[in-house]
């Protein structure tokens, strides 16, 4: 799909405010009984997060946060943005919704730390270029409408040598071959300027829901999938670029292995690609 030939990204700011304003994350909060924001339900909702996805701490380096200025984008329920912060580093947080910024202002503002959340988009940044030592962005640039752009501006956010820890959705992960084995197969291997010719970059509302649903089960409005050669591609200003996948879903033959067992196979075939990149 060309440019022209998609939303306005207007309608599609719009539509992720509205989205994401009740934060990703409510439906596991409910799950785990959790009611309220007080500094306790916080901690079970991060205790669960950090155990859930135990690579974090390898991928996100927290204490080499520290006294750095670090900009994360798309907060949600705020757990990764209080780690950052907790490091030491001076915290900035970026999300296009309200309800993640009041979230992670309130964890700020409690916890005594050194850092800020505003509103705005990726992808018309609110900061100077080359402002920044770090980006954080987990599960976020997928969903603004324009994964090139968003990548764009991480690039010229960062300062010369500035590293950026992006995490998108896996376009050939199992999940994917499973629904869609030969669009898959193709794109696994095809040259990023061909995909346009094999498959839609931007799911339809079931692969959308299939990641993230709001509490009355309706897709996000923007999904995009990445190969990893694809994301390499859009990476190509940074000086360096490594890419891992990770993460495994609870469907299929998954269902029946322990968490700790299945994340073996994510490093394989998993939902989500890990891209650390060098300014
Ligand atoms: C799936 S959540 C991920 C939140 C958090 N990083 C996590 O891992 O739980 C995606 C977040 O990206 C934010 N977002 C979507 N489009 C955005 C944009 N254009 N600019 C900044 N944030 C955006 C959403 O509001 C939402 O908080």
């Amino acid at each position: 799909m060309t440019q022209d030939e998609r939303q306005p990204q207007k309608n599609i700011d719009s539509k992720n405010a509205a989205f994401w304003d009740n934060l990703c994350g409510s439906q596991l909060a409910q799950q785990l009984g959790i009611e309220d924001d007080s500094a306790q339900s916080l901690k079970k909702f991060d205790d669960w997060y950090f155990g859930y996805y135990p690579y974090l701490y390898t991928h996100i380096p927290f204490a080499k946060m520290k006294d750095k200025r670090v900009l994360e984008v798309g907060l949600g329920y705020g757990t990764v943005s209080q780690k950052i912060a907790e490091s030491g580093a001076d915290y900035n947080g970026l999300d296009i919704a309200a309800g993640p910024v009041g979230m992670v202002n309130q964890r700020m503002g409690r916890g005594g730390l050194n850092g800020k959340a505003v509103q705005g988009s990726i992808l018309e940044p609110p900061f100077d270029a080359a402002s920044f030592d770090w980006v954080v962005a987990i599960g976020c640039l997928h969903h603004t409408g324009d994964l090139t752009g968003a990548i764009k501006q991480v690039h010229r956010l960062l300062k010369t040598g500035g590293e950026a820890m992006i995490m998108v959705y896996n376009a050939c992960s199992y999940r994917q071959l499973q629904n869609s084995p030969i669009t898959t197969l193709k794109r696994l291997y095809a040259k990023p300027e061909t995909i346009a010719d094999i498959a839609d970059t931007s799911g339809d509302s079931k692969s959308r829901g299939a990641y993230d649903t709001n509490d009355e089960g309706d897709a996000a409005p923007q999904t995009e999938f990445v190969s990893t050669m694809e994301l390499q591609a859009m990476c190509s200003d940074f000086s360096q670029c490594s890419i891992v996948a990770e993460n495994i879903g609870e469907e299929s033959l998954f269902k029946k292995m322990s968490r700790q067992r299945a994340l073996k196979f994510g490093k394989a075939v998993g939902l989500d690609l890990y891209c650390h990149v060098v300014k």
